[in-house]
């Protein structure tokens, strides 16, 4: 009888813990804790919304709320740490084996040798595109925000990127991704604080390969608490995917506001506060 325990507990917390399942189970550690509440971003009701707790080398390194209809997240998650001079760009692109079979593993893993793609976005679909490379396999997770290589390597999932043209793909991450990674490393991780971001897309109308959607939008925010859980600052930054697109920086309670218009609902990037008398950075 003991015996059996011992064999079926590691079964058991296999089967629970399958990385996709629920956030606040499964990951939390990714999403601000308020008032001792772990407070994920807005989750959409339907089935085609998945919550991945995104593992490689069964190490779970952020979070991304997955739209398997649509072929792109709805945002991705993450607590930045710092930034780090020591990253490579992988390039290696994997995917999420249980949104298309739950009975797979944990880990992301390459699409080849398997039939993957009714419930996500595969390679292919951004291949061949006329004109000729319009959109990037544009990251949610940036690169440059990854404080370890494992964690850089994780951000190359299909799971975390959407379509973005190709040349607002450059100017987000220079108007975008390193402007807020400057102001967290010197207004909120040098002075010992935390700091929690969230980035996503506003679905468009239309699809690459008729499979995959293109985002009309991309937007960002962070949220930095103190030792104690208090928020302190909080930031966002908004543009629409096409070439010369303005990008917007924001307070987030007028991020919050763009996007109840855009996604046609109320929705919180930060449920619970880090807006209310809060200054920008
Ligand atoms: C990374 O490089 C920048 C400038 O290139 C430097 O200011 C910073 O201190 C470096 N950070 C680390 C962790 O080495
Ligand atoms: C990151 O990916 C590169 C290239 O795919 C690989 O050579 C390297 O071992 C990986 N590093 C880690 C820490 O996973
Ligand atoms: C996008 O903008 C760049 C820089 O302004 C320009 O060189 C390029 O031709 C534009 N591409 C398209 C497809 O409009």
């Amino acid at each position: 009888m003991k015996l059996l325990a011992v064999l079926l507990v590691p079964l058991l917390l296999s089967v629970c813990l399958g990385k996709v399942g629920d956030f606040i189970r499964d990951c939390p550690g990714f999403f601000l804790k308020l008032n001792g509440v772990i407070s994920p971003p807005t989750r959409f009701v339907g089935n085609q919304y998945k919550q991945i707790c995104q593992t490689l080398n069964d190490k779970v390194e952020f979070a991304s709320f997955y739209d398997t209809n649509n072929r792109i997240p709805v945002y991705s998650a993450y607590k930045f740490i710092g930034k780090v001079n020591c990253t490579r760009r992988s390039g290696k692109w994997f995917i999420e084996p249980q949104l298309d079979d739950q009975t797979q593993g944990v880990n992301m893993k390459s699409e080849s040798g398997g039939t993957y793609g009714d419930h996500q976005a595969l390679n292919k679909d951004y291949e061949k595109q006329t004109p000729r490379g319009e959109y990037h396999k544009g990251h949610l997770v940036p690169v440059y925000h990854s404080s370890t290589q494992s964690c850089a390597n994780a951000t190359f999932t299909l799971t975390n990127a959407a379509p973005q043209e190709a040349s607002f793909n450059i100017r987000w991450f220079h108007h975008a991704e390193s402007k807020m990674e400057e102001k967290m490393s010197t207004d909120c991780i040098n002075k010992g604080w935390n700091a929690y971001v969230v980035t996503g897309v506003v679905p468009g109308n239309t699809k690459l390969k008729n499979r995959v959607l293109i985002p009309s939008h991309y937007w960002t925010a962070c949220c930095c608490l103190d030792n104690n859980d208090v928020p302190k600052l909080s930031l966002g930054y908004y543009a629409e995917n096409i070439n010369k697109s303005v990008i917007n920086e924001v307070t987030l309670q007028a991020l919050e506001n763009e996007l109840n218009i855009k996604y046609g609902q109320n929705f919180a990037v930060f449920p619970g506060g880090c807006k209310m008398n809060i200054r920008k950075f």
